[in-house]
């Protein structure tokens, strides 16, 4: 399965860091890529320097209009989630999802569109109450993947972590630049 993330708008300044933080979960929870519009060029940075040292192709693509990707990805075949409190419960469909090839995930800033409800394949909700794109985002991909993700290998890592139960182990390449 490939899932793709795309990010859909962000108040300025103030969301820095949860974009950041998006990014971060999608590439840490098995996704592939994320688009988002650009706003902050340095995320690029941060998501590179992240790849370099712990691994994988993980890709940011800045885009103009969310709207012309998630067109673009429901062509392709994609299936289309969109994280909103008011759709249908992950409890009910989280088997759906799993069987579904490929999935591009639409996650909110602030206020979405409308017209993304209608787009979606799928709408849903983590629960009923306002909470977070970050948190919402890492349920629904832990729920698709039963845990899968974590077991994935970011190839030419330079550093990689051998999980202990006291302290740090960390095996270190410095094979790549
Ligand atoms: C901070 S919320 C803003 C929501 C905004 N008030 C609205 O009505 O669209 C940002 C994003 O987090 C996600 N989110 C927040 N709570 C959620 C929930 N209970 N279930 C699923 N996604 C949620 C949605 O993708 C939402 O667009």
């Amino acid at each position: 399965m490939v899932i793709e993330v795309v990010r859909i708008g962000q108040r300025l300044v103030r969301d820095d860091r949860v974009t950041t933080h998006v990014a971060l979960v999608s590439r840490g929870f098995g996704a592939e890529r994320i688009f988002m519009t650009e706003i902050n060029p340095e995320i690029k940075d941060t998501i590179k320097k992240i790849n370099n040292t712990w691994g994988g192709n993980f890709e940011i693509e800045f885009i103009e209009k969310w709207k012309t990707i998630v067109n673009k990805k429901k062509n392709e075949g994609f299936k289309i989630v969109h994280l909103s409190m008011y759709g249908e419960s992950i409890d009910d469909v989280q088997e759906n999802l799993r069987t579904e090839a490929n999935i591009m995930i639409v996650v909110g800033a602030e206020k979405v569109p409308r017209e993304i409800y209608e787009l979606a394949d799928y709408n849903v909700a983590v629960g009923n109450q306002p909470h977070s794109e970050i948190s919402a985002l890492a349920i629904v991909l832990d729920r698709m993947q039963k845990g899968k993700q974590f077991k994935k290998e970011f190839s030419n890592a330079k550093r990689k972590i051998i999980p202990t139960k006291n302290g740090k182990n960390v095996e270190v390449k410095e094979t790549r630049d």
